[in-house]
């Protein structure tokens, strides 16, 4: 056995009679072709050394093995396939013992499932994740696990691509044995050791019967099916998955692996791969901004919120979340009254639900302090600002942050819209401003746009960055502009949806056709749902620069003047009648639809939900374009995780850049320039768009930083 081992993927070494395999393939022990290679060349070893009496695997680092490797897929594929691997490790004709610890996900959990006998560490993650990105575990999975687990269970872990804990796993017979120490090498020799020592036979999951107690089993495949129907109607896999667990039900094993390649193939074609895949390397692109690089963030433990409305209150639950310090500073007693009282019904709506405990709740609040003197901000680290959104009201809470703050701390606006380099220009220490955008509610949603002023420093980035890891947030970095890059671009399709509106579609019919593309809500409903008057304050104060020449659609305006804000004054494009929370079409809405029409001389026409979409698409994609030819977003990545965790857009399609070159470019610009025609002045071609159109190249060619 003639190897390096540190250059080889999959190390064997003789312990006693134990051949250990290690899977050495940082960072994650990823099943590349080396080392599906590596490991079918171990059990051939194994199988013909009569020194071996068992094999035990074991992977290096943090985790077992996460998976396939990812970055394959879509690749021509180079043998051994997977699946031949795990027949190979099932078909060694000594015991092979899998020790797990960390993670052991899809084609990692697939190996352990071939191996005769399993051990689990206490920290192991036991998963068949693939239905997340768009696939259904394909390496003997679908046939095994139903096997050994039911196919209840089985079907969960994969129809959820939860993480199961190493007890969970034990308790189902998932696993064999628990660890009992730290030392998975220690655990995992003494296994093999013991199992020698007993005499134990090889254990292979294709000679288990097929899975008993057929009733039970049959009803777990039903549930799953309309379980699938109601929760993820337009996803691909998920029914590819419950068909292949019937056939453990009731074919022969290797039937069953027959039609379990044929569909994960048919997995492995489907665009909805080609997009998942695409956002989980995505969400974890966004975290290398070229701050982030070489800096060492500033050290925080303890975080100031100016403003306790509806931001510094969602604000405050998450920070006190991730155990920090909290210091909020209101106008007045009542307001930071009101503050801490939203932070309270936070907590105690998860009391309710049974999701948190008194205690915890205790234990947050105890972190949390308000004042309205802001020299109770001296010790803060990072402070963020979310007040009214006025310049001027900002730039005086930043005045007196650049008066009571301590040198290095970092001050950050929550701002929407507004200029945070002019806001950094107004104090002395401009380097330590920087913006932080977080979504509504901000205690759950996951988007954090890090927005970075001219003059800021690369350590505050940092920090922001660090900040954004700590409080589970997904951050995306980007440049200073009217609405940075997701309200930015919020504006070109909602103005897209106004015109439709006008011209003929109901906002009922934009919202059913925006939902049947896979948003969660419409963008009517998300109106009604965050609050016309927001919308409408923004509209009024860009009143005086609008462009004269541009199109203005009135109708949102009549629905405000009548007080009509959505949910929460009872009715908006909707009616919520008795504080629904879903709402009903309103005639009168559509009475001044039509007086708007009318108003404005235009002839209603009728607009295919595909053409909705169509245009809908086209204006997300063309600003998108045009936030990236200006830096505004890195890249086009940056654009797509915006959207995935800031406004709903459906994870399978990738976002709205990755959407783009599926339809292809070139298709886009065509739409674009057929609507220009109407519009000429709002549906200008995005430079880039044109530029990558030229060269026959697509958004993903940019997607990696320089
Ligand atoms: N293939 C290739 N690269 C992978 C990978 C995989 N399966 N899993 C993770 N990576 C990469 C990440 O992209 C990242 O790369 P980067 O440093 O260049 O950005 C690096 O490994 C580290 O990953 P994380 O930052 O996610 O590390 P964490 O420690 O936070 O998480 C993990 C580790 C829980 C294993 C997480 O990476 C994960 O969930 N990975 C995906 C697991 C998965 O989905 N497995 C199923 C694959 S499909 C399959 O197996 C098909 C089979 O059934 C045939
Ligand atoms: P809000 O009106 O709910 O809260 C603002 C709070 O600031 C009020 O409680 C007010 O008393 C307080 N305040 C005003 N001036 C103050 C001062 N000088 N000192 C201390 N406190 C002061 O507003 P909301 O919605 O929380 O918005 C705050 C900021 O967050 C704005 O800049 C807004 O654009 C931004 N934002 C809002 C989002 C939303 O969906 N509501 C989403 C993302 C950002």
């Amino acid at each position: 056995m003639s190897q390096d081992p540190s250059t080889e993927v999959v190390v064997r070494e003789l312990r006693g009679s134990v051949l250990l395999v290690t899977i050495n393939n940082p960072p994650v022990n990823a099943l590349g072709v080396a080392v599906r290679r590596g490991i079918v060349a171990a059990i051939d070893a194994a199988d013909a050394d009569s020194a071996v009496q068992a094999v035990l695997i074991i992977g290096t680092g943090r985790n077992f093995i996460a998976g396939a490797d990812i970055r394959e897929f879509g690749k021509p594929p180079l043998p051994p396939s997977l699946p031949d691997v795990c027949n190979r490790i099932e078909a060694c004709s000594k015991p092979v013992v899998a020790a797990i610890h960390g993670a052991a996900l899809g084609g990692g959990l697939e190996i352990a499932l071939a191996a005769h006998y399993r051990l689990a560490a206490t920290d192991a993650k036991l998963g068949l994740p693939e239905v997340l990105l768009g696939l259904m575990p394909g390496a003997g999975g679908t046939q095994r696990t139903p096997r050994l687990i039911g196919a209840k269970a089985a079907l969960d872990l994969m129809l959820s691509g939860r993480h199961m804990g190493a007890e969970e796993g034990h308790a189902l017979g998932l696993v064999d044995r628990l660890g009992s120490s730290n030392d998975i090498l220690a655990d995992g020799l003494a296994y093999a050791q013991e199992l020698l020592a007993t005499h134990a036979p090889v254990r292979r999951m294709r000679d288990a019967h097929a899975v008993s107690d057929r009733q039970a089993n049959r009803a777990a495949i039903e549930a799953a099916r309309d379980e699938t129907a109601k929760k993820s109607r337009t996803l691909f896999s998920p029914l590819k998955i419950i068909e292949a667990v019937e056939a453990a039900l009731d074919r022969d094993f290797d039937e069953g692996l027959l039609l379990e390649r044929e569909l994960f193939l048919q997995c492995l074609d489907s665009p909805q791969r080609a997009g998942l895949v695409h956002a989980f390397f995505a969400e974890r692109e966004v975290l290398k901004a070229p701050e982030t690089r070489n800096t060492k963030p500033r050290a925080f433990n303890h975080v100031g919120l100016v403003g306790g409305g509806t931001m510094g209150a969602g604000i405050a639950v998450a920070v006190l979340d991730a155990g920090l310090l909290v210091t909020m500073i209101e106008r007045d007693e009542a307001a930071l009254a009101r503050g801490r009282a939203h932070i309270e019904k936070v907590y105690n709506g998860l009391i309710a639900k049974g999701r948190m405990t008194p205690a915890a709740k205790a234990a947050n609040m105890a972190r949390f302090v308000g004042s309205t003197l802001y020299d109770a901000l001296a010790p803060a680290d990072v402070v963020i600002e979310a007040v009214y959104e006025d310049m001027a009201v900002k730039q005086a809470v930043f005045a007196e942050l650049d008066r009571v703050c301590k040198p290095g701390a970092v001050l950050a606006s929550n701002t929407s819209y507004l200029d945070i380099d002019a806001i950094a220009a107004s104090i002395s220490r401009p380097t330590d401003v920087v913006g932080l955008h977080f979504f509504s509610p901000a205690n759950i949603m996951k988007l954090l746009e890090i927005v970075v002023p001219a003059k800021v420093s690369a350590d505050v980035v940092a920090t922001a960055f660090e900040l954004a890891k700590k409080l589970h947030k997904v951050p995306v970095r980007a440049g200073v502009c009217d609405g940075f890059i997701g309200n930015r671009i919020l504006a070109a399709y909602r103005m897209a949806a106004d015109c439709m509106m006008e011209d003929g579609a109901s906002p009922y019919q934009i919202d059913q056709a925006v939902r049947n593309f896979g948003y969660p809500m419409g963008p009517f409903q998300v109106s009604d749902l965050a609050g016309g008057d927001i919308g409408w304050a923004t509209r009024k104060r860009k009143a005086v620069t609008r462009d004269p020449r541009a199109r203005y659609v009135q109708i949102a305006d009549r629905i405000c003047e009548r007080g009509w804000f959505g949910q929460k004054t009872g009715r908006g494009y909707y009616l919520y009648p008795d504080g629904a929370r879903t709402g009903t079409p309103d005639p009168e809405v559509e009475a001044i639809i039509d007086a708007e029409r009318a108003r404005a001389g235009i002839t209603p026409r009728s607009f295919t939900d595909e053409e909705i979409m169509r245009r809908y698409m086209a204006a997300m994609i063309n600003e998108g374009a045009n936030v990236v030819h200006q830096r505004i977003a890195l890249r086009p990545l940056d654009v797509d995780v915006t959207f995935l965790y800031g406004y709903g857009f459906p994870r399978h399609r990738g976002g709205p850049m990755k959407y783009a070159d599926t339809v292809g470019l070139p298709k886009v610009l065509a739409d674009i320039r057929e609507f220009a025609k109407e519009n000429p002045l709002f549906w200008q071609p995005s430079a880039l768009l044109v530029e990558l159109v030229e060269h026959g190249a697509n958004f993903d060619s940019l997607n990696k930083l320089e």
